[in-house]
């Protein structure tokens, strides 16, 4: 007897579950710190550029292969080609243990802050008080140190309320809490930045350094080396944040769609799904940069000293801010803590949900008993970042998973589709669901998409070759970049190489007969 497949109970209920996967942490947290890093208005031309050249084709191929097979990623690959399954196992296992892992722990931190907002518990030094009273962070990457007690509960806190939502079928956990969940996220943040743009010296910030581009800084074609190899990076980030952003790459797409009733608008559903996450991205850039402006005009400080770059943005440079505030500041904290809570859990359900999915695909696994499996699992395997090395160890490992293994899993996948599958037999199917999609998709997914991810690939391995990330020292980089790609690797092939459950296959409707959609 095989699993019975859940459903979205609506089309509204499938695109809140898939906007709250692709809106998350990336959005408020990663998104305008990489705008900030990578030159305010200068990364935004890069981003759309990105989200038009592979966001788009992607998430229309991710959306049309789930929803064709019927299936998680191992199986939708399978269903293309028994030597095809490692690919649909690779996406799902660098979500799971590439991302998750250190993702749950993040959103603890958030958690703790969400408590430390209602007393401004970080005081007068947030700076002190996040590295050297809450991570008690070690001296380098090389000592892991001990556990944090506040963060391994609230890292638990996060596993605990993941398990809660995806334990039960999608349509009663995933979709339901998306329901509550999106609407409350998209309120909060519009109420924060209004509140913002009230702020004395909040527009100042967003007109002449959120908004304001600096064109040589995109010039990846410049005559000088250092401006050329600057600008380089600047788009590799920009394409590896478009991923992370709208969870491609991790077979959270794929799944998702695999829920979806025969007729729904794919290339709508898709096409709503980067709409609304890009916007929500941008939207929410204006409330980070306008508080911290306004911090900047109060102290007297150009913009540029006052904002800091990774995870002392949300944790050091806002929470100062917010003590600054003339009023109502603790509900202010609230607040903010309380969108990137509930943004990062609407994606980690997801990013559980894609690995859950696969398993209970290829092995006939009871849902409840795969996802309070993985979910323990996932505790587990998060404590190595909860540990006074942990901020270390997420930085490197985002950096390699966001920059080879989500990119280079698009790049097969666009690779696969466009000439093993062939794209057309995709855009057949899409265009049967009700969508318009031209040829000039197939050109993408064929040529256009691949040919840029490669050159991104290039200049990722290049800029690596030449300078540490970060000033990380060669072995650190070995062990904990490359060691969680091989350990991604590795564990996608064991799981390829288990036998699935008796009829698994078999018994499955094929593909062809989903495509014959009246
Ligand atoms: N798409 C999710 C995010 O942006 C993973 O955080």
């Amino acid at each position: 007897m095989g699993t019975q497949r859940g459903e979205w109970q609506s089309n509204i209920g499938f695109l809140l579950a898939a906007i709250g996967s692709a809106i998350g942490l990336g959005n408020v947290w990663r998104f305008s710190y990489m705008a900030h890093q990578y030159g305010g208005g200068a990364f935004l031309v890069p981003y759309i550029v990105a989200l038009i050249v592979a966001g788009l084709p992607i998430m229309l191929l991710e959306y049309g292969v789930g929803h064709r097979a019927k299936g998680s990623s191992p199986l939708s690959f399978r269903r293309i080609g028994t030597k095809y399954e490692w690919l649909g196992w690779w996406m799902p296992v660098v979500a799971m243990f590439g991302i998750m892992l250190y993702y749950s722990v993040i959103i603890g931190w958030c958690f703790n802050y969400l408590f430390y907002a209602l007393t401004l518990a970080w005081g007068d030094d947030p700076q002190h008080f996040f590295f050297s009273e809450f991570l008690s962070i070690s001296a380098s990457a090389s000592e892991i140190g001990g556990f944090r007690p506040q963060i391994v509960l609230s890292t638990a806190l996060c596993w605990f309320l993941c398990w809660l939502i995806c334990f039960r079928d999608v349509s009663h956990g995933i979709e339901k809490a998306s329901k509550i969940f999106m609407p409350a996220l998209v309120v909060i943040t519009l109420v924060l930045v209004g509140w913002t743009m009230t702020l004395d010296g909040a527009k100042d910030a967003v007109f002449n350094h959120y908004l304001a581009t600096d064109w040589t800084k995109i010039n990846f074609l410049a005559t000088d080396p250092m401006q050329r190899s600057a600008a380089r990076e600047v788009w590799v980030a920009a394409f590896g944040q478009i991923f992370f952003t709208l969870s491609l790459g991790f077979g959270i797409m794929i799944t998702y769609a695999s829920y979806l009733p025969k007729k729904t608008n794919i290339g709508v559903n898709a096409l709503i799904t980067c709409i609304f996450n890009c916007c929500y991205s941008l939207i929410a850039g204006l409330t980070v940069f306008g508080v911290v402006g306004f911090m900047a005009k109060l102290q007297n400080l150009p913009f540029a000293e006052a904002i800091k770059g990774g995870p002392q943005l949300a944790f050091v440079i806002y929470p100062k801010a917010i003590s600054l505030l003339p009023a109502y500041n603790n509900l202010f904290g609230v607040l903010f803590f309380l969108v990137l809570c509930i943004a990062g859990l609407t994606s980690g359900v997801s990013l559980i949900e894609a690995f859950a999915c696969s398993l209970t695909d290829k092995f006939n696994l009871n849902r409840k008993k795969a996802v309070t499996s993985v979910c323990c699992l996932g505790f587990i395997g998060s404590l190595v970042f909860t540990t006074n090395g942990g901020l270390y160890l997420l930085d490197i490992a985002d950096h390699f998973i966001t920059h080879y293994g989500l990119i280079l899993g698009g790049l097969v996948e666009c690779l696969l589709i466009g000439w093993i599958l062939k794209s057309s037999t995709i855009r057949s199917h899409l265009n049967a669901t009700g969508s318009s999609i031209s040829k000039l998709w197939d050109f993408s997914i064929k040529y256009f998409t691949p040919l840029i991810l490669i050159v991104l690939v290039y200049f990722s391995v290049s800029g690596d070759l030449k300078k540490n990330y970060e000033g990380y020292t060669t072995l650190q980089l070995l062990i904990y970049g490359g060691g969680a790609l091989l350990i991604c690797f590795m564990i996608a092939m064991i799981f390829t190489l288990l036998p699935w459950a008796k009829d698994k296959l078999e018994h499955e409707h094929s593909p062809e007969e989903d495509d014959l959609l009246v």
